[in-house]
């Protein structure tokens, strides 16, 4: 029997979720599933496959049941997620990063031995070379895609000459296919007016479709047209020019993209199903309680959580410390007692799973199950 954490004995005890130890990272399992539910009609209906991206749940039970869903595999961040999901049974890994350095091609190389069809990105033609001779030498095979810029400038190329010339390289190394393009474009996922967005991320896709034809015209037509994230699934659906979608946060949802307004005039098709449960230890003082989430529990890179707990009405969050939270009480609310549970829905999801061992999934007011976040960590 794996060790689940401290609340392991509390699975399918009526009424566990508020006896939870804390801080606990909770599933709502409803709403987790309605959300994989939607994405997959909703890709579906635009002919485009799914891969999502497992940097958000770091989860090989999640990525499981994605590929239940219908996807593809899971895209990994890193090298150490590709691994851990690999070990786990989960095919259909692609790497959406540049995987550099001998060390860690050598890890890839052995990694691709033990899976199927394990892709990887590159947008530099030494990357390729090294990438081809361990490969040779090795006497295996990798699929590899050019990651391509279409204005982030994090990583990929931007000059369609320069992605041409990648695309050719890849094709013509020995012990890689050119498999296809990732055209991630990060930045303007969390642009939260929709039509705003649609303007900036529509002249990127047009840009897109420039590549894609000119690849096309130098008969290296890709395969795969792999990126695409919460954000832009709506306008991604209706231009159709991914062959399949990246979405990561869609599952979880957070503070920062329940701001964003993801579909024109429609209400959004994803729900919150993540939260983070902590405990009221210390309300001594005057207007606000002292909870047991702090920094080391919630990611600090984006807003505050909020408060969801019913009976704490227009209370709000603010940081107290590495280990505390402050709860400034809405002036409705009666101080809760030491030892009350306060459910909060968390700012930015993937770095703030990253902080947790287990998901806590519940159904309605019980844990029904704990899943650990088996690739967490950074390696
Ligand atoms: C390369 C890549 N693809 C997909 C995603 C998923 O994006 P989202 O969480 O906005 O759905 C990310 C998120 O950062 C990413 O870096």
């Amino acid at each position: 029997m794996p060790n689940l954490g401290p609340n392991q004995s509390l699975i399918d005890v009526p009424g566990s979720k508020k006896a939870l130890t804390t801080p606990a990272l909770i599933l709502d399992l409803d709403a987790f599933e309605a959300n994989l539910a939607n994405h997959t009609r909703l890709c579906g209906e635009a002919g485009i496959r799914l891969r999502p991206h497992s940097k958000t749940h770091k989860c090989s039970e999640i990525a499981r049941r994605q590929l239940a869903a219908g996807a593809l595999g899971v895209c990994c961040a890193t090298l150490h997620e590709a691994n851990i999901m690999i070990d786990a049974g989960i095919t259909g890994v692609l790497i959406t990063s540049p995987v550099v350095g001998a060390a860690k091609i050598n890890r890839l190389i052995q990694l691709n031995k033990n899976t199927e069809k394990l892709k990887l990105v590159a947008d530099n033609p030494t990357n390729v070379s090294d990438l081809s001779n361990t490969a040779t030498r090795e006497n295996t095979t990798l699929d590899v895609l050019v990651d391509i810029d279409v204005g982030m400038a994090r990583t990929g190329i931007h000059a369609v000459s320069e992605i041409i010339a990648q695309a050719r390289l890849i094709s013509d190394s020995p012990g890689l296919t050119y498999a296809g393009i990732q055209a991630y474009s990060g930045r303007v996922q969390h642009i939260e007016d929709y039509l705003e967005r649609e303007k900036e991320y529509g002249e990127q896709l047009d840009y897109l479709e420039t590549i894609v034809k000119a690849l096309a015209d130098a008969r290296l037509k890709p395969g795969i047209i792999s990126g695409g994230g919460t954000g832009t699934h709506a306008i991604d659906c209706i231009r159709k020019i991914f062959t399949e979608h990246q979405t990561g946060s869609y599952i979880f949802m957070d503070v920062e993209y329940n701001a964003v307004e993801l579909v024109k005039d429609a209400s959004s098709p994803f729900a919150t199903s993540l939260y983070m449960q902590c405990t009221v230890i210390s309300n001594n003082a005057g207007g606000f309680v002292t909870i047991d989430g702090g920094y080391k529990c919630f990611a600090t890179d984006g807003p505050k959580p909020e408060v969801a707990t019913e009976s704490l009405p227009g209370s709000s969050y603010d940081r107290f410390g590495d280990e505390h939270g402050k709860i400034i009480l809405g002036e409705q609310c009666q101080k809760p007692i030491i030892g009350t549970p306060v459910t909060l829905i968390t700012p930015h999801c993937d770095p703030t799973v990253n902080l947790h061992n287990y998901l806590h999934c519940v159904r309605g007011d019980k844990l029904v199950d704990i899943w650990p976040i088996d690739a967490r960590g950074v390696l």
